[in-house]
C-alpha cells in the first residue's frame, strides 16, 4: 500500500502535532514555508477588500471606494510618499468589518509598513475628521482637541483638511485602483515592525 498516495490531500505537508505543545522543528519549518506563500499573497486580499467598498454609499455623494481613491489621489498629487499615499488610500478600509472603530482597524492592517506617525494619522483621523461633522449629529466638534499636545497633533489635522474631509467631490478625476496597486504591494512587501519580522527576513 502507498501510504503517500493514499494519505488524504496534502498530508504530508501538514504539521503533525495534536497540540502545539507537541511541535518539533520539522512541523514549524512545514508551517514556516506555508506562512510566508500565505503573507505574500497579503497586497491581494487588502485590495479585495477594498474593493468591497465600491457601491457603498451611506448616503455620502460618493461611495466608499471613490472615496478612498480620491483621498490617495489628492494626496499623491500633494507630492506624498508612497507610505503616506497607501495610508490615504486604506484609511477607510476598516468601514466594513469595524463599523464602530473603523480608523483602528486600517491602522492595524498598515502598521507593520508604515512609519509610527503614518500609523498615529490613520488610527485617529476619526477623531480629526469629526471637526467637519461631529456638530451636525450632536457630537463633540472638537474631540481631536483632546490630542492637542500630541506630536502628530498637526499633522493628522493636516490629513483630514487637505485629503480626507476634501475626497467627497463626484466631479473629481481620481486616479483608478490599478494606479496604486504597484505602491500597496511595494509597502507590503517587507513589514518594518512586526512580531514576526525576523522570520520574515529568513524566508
Ligand atoms: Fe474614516
Ligand atoms: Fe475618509
Amino acid at each position: 500500500m502507498d501510504v503517500a498516495k493514499d494519505a488524504p490531500h496534502g498530508a504530508a505537508d501538514r504539521a503533525k502535532f495534536r497540540e502545539m505543545k507537541e511541535g518539533t522543528a520539522q512541523d514549524w519549518a512545514i508551517i514556516g514555508g506555508e506562512y510566508m506563500a500565505f503573507a505574500k499573497g497579503l497586497p491581494d486580499r487588502v485590495l479585495d477588500h477594498l474593493r468591497l467598498l465600491d457601491g457603498d454609499f451611506g448616503g455620502f455623494p460618493v461611495d466608499r471606494l471613490e472615496h478612498s481613491l480620491q483621498t490617495a489621489t489628492r494626496a499623491h498629487r500633494d507630492g506624498r510618499d508612497e507610505q503616506y499615499v497607501v495610508m490615504a488610500l486604506l484609511h477607510d478600509i476598516g468601514d466594513t468589518l469595524g463599523s464602530y472603530n473603523h480608523p483602528e482597524v486600517a491602522a492595524s492592517i498598515i502598521k507593520p509598513f508604515v512609519s509610527e506617525e503614518v500609523h498615529w494619522i490613520c488610527q485617529n483621523h476619526g477623531h480629526f475628521q469629526g471637526y467637519y461633522y461631529f456638530h451636525f449629529l450632536g457630537m463633540d466638534q472638537n474631540a481631536r482637541d483632546q490630542f492637542r499636545d500630541h506630536p502628530y497633533f498637526g499633522a493628522c489635522a493636516e490629513f483630514c483638511e487637505k485629503y480626507d474631509q476634501a475626497a467627497f467631490d463626484p466631479d473629481y478625476q481620481s486616479e483608478p485602483l490599478e494606479f496604486f496597486e504597484p505602491m500597496v504591494r511595494r509597502i507590503m512587501t517587507r513589514p518594518l515592525n512586526s512580531l514576526y519580522a525576523k522570520a520574515a527576513e529568513a524566508v
